[in-house]
C-alpha cells in the first residue's frame, strides 16, 4: 500500500464497495481484503488506519468470520461497522446481544450515552456533527455491554451503543452505517476518522496514478510485446491508451466483434481506436461462431460462460497468429477494474454475476498478465481517460456487459432477437438525447424478455414480440433506482419501437430498483 491508506477487511457487507468508494472521494487509497488476511495485510501493508465491516454474521455463531485480537494491539486505529463494531465489542470483552424488534432504515441519533445525552459531541470522530441527526441503520444484533475503556459516544431510542470507542487505544465503533447517504454526517465522520484520527494525507489523485503507473508499465515490459482484448469499453479503452503511452506500438489491439454489439457500435469504435487513439488494432469478425456456439442455449449463466470461453478461445487464436508473425508476445493486458476484483469474491459475499472479464485465462496462455487499473473504480478510469486525452464518447460511455445484447436477450439467442433488440435500442438511444436526457441517466436499454403477447396492428391480430426499457441512476453499478424517464418520452419511444421494428407489438417499463432486482435483466 503505497499510499498510506486505509485497509478495508471485508467480512461480507453489502455497502463495503461504497465504503471504498466514499473513502477514495478524500484522495485516500484503501483496499479490499478478506478478513482471514486481515492481520498479516496489517503487518505488510502498514496501512494508517483499519476499517472491519458489516457483515451478514452473527458474533455468537459456531464459525461466525472473526477477527484476531492482536488486530486492536497494532496500534493503528480500527474503525468498526455493524458488525465490524459488534465484534469489536465481543472480541475485546464486551457482549452482544440480540433483539427481535431490531433497527432499519433511518433512525434519530443523539450524542452522548442513553443515560446521559449530550448537547454536543465530545468525540473526535463525531466533531462537527450536531448532537441530534439522522442515521441508517441496518441490524438486529446490539452491544450490550462495552468493553473495559469503552464509552458510548451515541444512542437512538432502540440502540443504547449506536457508537463506542477507547480513544487512547484509537479504537472506534459504530452500529450504523456512514457510507450511505441516507447517514447525512456520514462523510464527514469518515474524513474525521481518515485524517484526524488516523492523520492520511490526500496524496490518492489520478495524475500521479497517471505517471506512476506509465512507469511502472515501461519498468515491467522492457522492450517486450503486449496484447490487449479491446472490448469497446472504458476499462479496456483506458488500459490499452495507459500502455500505448509507455510503449508505443509494441503494443497491439485484438478487437472480436462477438456480433452482440449495439446497432453500428463495431465500426465507430474501431474508427475511434484508429483517429482519437492511433491505436495498433485488428477487427475480428466472429459472429456466426458466437451464435453457433450459443444455439439452443437458455441459461443466464450458461450464456455468459459460453461467450466468455469463446472469446478467449477466439482471441488466443487471433494471438497465436499474431505470435508467429510477430513472434514473442509476452504480456497480455487487460481492463480488469477494482469493483471486477471485489466481485469475483475477496470475502464471504454470494457470487450473483459472473462477471465476462475476470477469471477464464486458460492456463496454457503462456502471457503474463498486466492489469494495470486492477485498483481503480469506475469513475477513477473515467478520470484517467480524460487525463489521457481520451475522446469524451470513449471516456463517458455508459456501461455495456461483456457479454453485450445476449444477457438482454432471455432465453435463446438467434440473429431475429438480436436484429430486435439492435433497432429498438437505437431507437431508445436516439430518443433519449433527443429529450436531452443522455447525460443524466446513468445507463439505458432495451430487453427482450422470452414472451409474446397479443396485439391488433391494422386491424389484424397480431402474436408478437414485448420489448422491455430499462433504465436506471447509480453511480457504480453495485445499486441504482429505475430512472423516470417523462410520460411523453416514453410515449414517443414506444411508438417508434412498435412501428418501425417488424415483430413487436407491446412495450413495458421496469420500474425495479437493485436490489432486489439487478441492471441486466440475466
Ligand atoms: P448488474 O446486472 O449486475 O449490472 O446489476 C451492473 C453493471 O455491470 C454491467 N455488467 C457487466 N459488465 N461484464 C461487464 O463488463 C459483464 O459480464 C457484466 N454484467 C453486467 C451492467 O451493464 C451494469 O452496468
Amino acid at each position: 500500500m503505497n499510499y498510506n491508506g486505509i485497509l478495508i477487511v471485508d467480512f461480507g457487507g453489502q455497502y463495503n464497495q461504497l465504503l471504498a468508494r466514499r473513502i477514495r472521494e478524500n484522495n485516500v487509497y484503501c483496499e479490499i481484503v478478506p478478513y482471514t488476511q486481515c492481520l498479516e495485510q496489517m503487518k505488510t501493508k502498514k496501512p494508517l488506519g483499519v476499517i472491519l465491516t458489516d457483515g451478514p454474521s452473527s458474533v455468537y455463531w459456531d464459525n461466525a468470520p472473526m477477527v484476531d485480537e492482536a488486530v486492536f494491539d497494532m496500534g493503528i486505529p480500527v474503525l468498526g461497522i455493524g458488525y465490524g463494531a459488534q465484534m469489536m465489542a465481543h472480541v475485546l470483552g464486551g457482549k452482544v446481544s440480540h433483539s427481535e424488534k431490531g433497527e432499519n432504515g433511518r433512525v434519530k441519533l443523539m450524542a452522548g450515552s442513553s443515560k446521559s445525552s449530550l448537547t454536543v459531541h465530545t468525540s473526535q470522530l463525531f466533531e462537527g456533527i450536531a448532537a441530534e441527526t439522522m442515521c441508517w441503520m441496518s441490524h438486529y444484533d446490539y452491544i450490550d455491554i462495552l468493553p473495559d475503556d469503552f464509552v458510548e459516544t451515541s444512542h437512538t431510542a432502540n440502540c443504547p451503543v449506536a457508537s463506542m470507542e477507547d480513544p487512547d487505544q484509537r479504537l472506534y465503533a459504530l452500529q450504523f452505517h456512514p457510507e450511505v447517504q441516507h447517514t447525512p454526517f456520514g462523510q464527514k465522520l469518515l474524513k474525521n476518522f481518515i485524517f484526524k484520527v488516523c492523520e492520511c494525507e490526500p496524496n490518492w489523485k489520478m495524475s500521479n496514478f497517471v505517471d506512476e503507473t506509465i512507469e511502472e508499465i515501461k519498468a515491467t515490459v522492457g522492450d517486450r510485446k503486449v496484447l490487449c482484448a479491446l472490448s469497446g469499453g472504458v476499462d479496456s479503452t483506458v488500459a490499452a491508451c495507459l500502455v500505448h503511452k509507455a510503449i508505443g506500438d509494441r503494443l497491439t489491439c485484438i478487437f472480436v466483434d462477438h456480433g452482440m454489439m449495439r446497432k453500428g457500435e463495431g465500426e465507430r469504435v474501431m474508427k475511434l481506436y484508429g483517429e482519437n487513439m492511433n491505436l495498433n488494432v485488428k477487427c475480428v469478425n466472429a459472429e456466426e461462431r458466437f451464435l453457433t456456439k450459443l444455439q439452443g442455449v437458455t441459461d443466464p449463466e450458461e450464456k455468459r460462460k459460453i461467450i466468455g470461453e469463446e472469446f478467449i478461445r477466439v482471441f488466443e487464436e487471433e494471438a497465436a497468429l499474431l505470435n508467429d508473425e510477430e513472434g514473442g508476445i509476452d504480456f497480455l493486458l487487460q481492463g480488469t477494474i477494482y469493483s471486477d476484483v471485489v466481485e469475483s469474491g475477496t470475502g464471504p459475499v454470494a457470487i450473483v454475476k459472473s462477471h465476462h472479464n475476470v477469471g477464464g485465462l486458460p492456463e496454457e496462455m503462456k502471457m503474463q498478465l498486466l492489469e494495470p487499473l486492477r485498483m481503480l473504480f469506475k469513475d477513477e478510469v473515467r478520470t484517467v481517460g480524460e487525463q489521457l486525452g481520451l475522446a469524451a464518447e470513449l471516456v463517458q460511455r455508459q456501461p455495456f456487459p461483456g457479454p453485450g445484447l445476449a444477457i438482454r436477450c432471455l432465453g435463446e439467442v438467434t440473429e431475429d432477437k438480436m436484429r430486435i433488440l439492435r433497432d429498438s435500442d437505437a431507437i431508445l438511444r436516439e430518443e433519449i438525447e433527443k429529450a436531452g436526457l443522455n447525460r443524466s441517466i446513468w445507463q439505458y436499454f432495451t430487453v427482450l424478455p422470452d414472451i409474446k403477447s397479443v396485439g391488433v396492428m391494422g386491424g389484424e391480430r397480431t402474436y408478437d414480440h414485448v420489448v422491455g426499457i430499462r433504465a436506471v441512476n447509480s453511480t457504480d453499478g453495485m445499486t441504482s433506482d429505475w430512472a423516470r424517464i417523462p410520460y411523453d418520452v416514453l410515449d414517443v419511444i414506444s411508438r417508434r419501437i412498435v412501428n418501425e421494428v417488424a415483430g413487436v407489438n407491446r412495450i413495458v417499463y421496469d420500474i425495479t430498483s437493485k436490489p432486489p432486482s439487478t441492471i441486466e435483466w440475466e
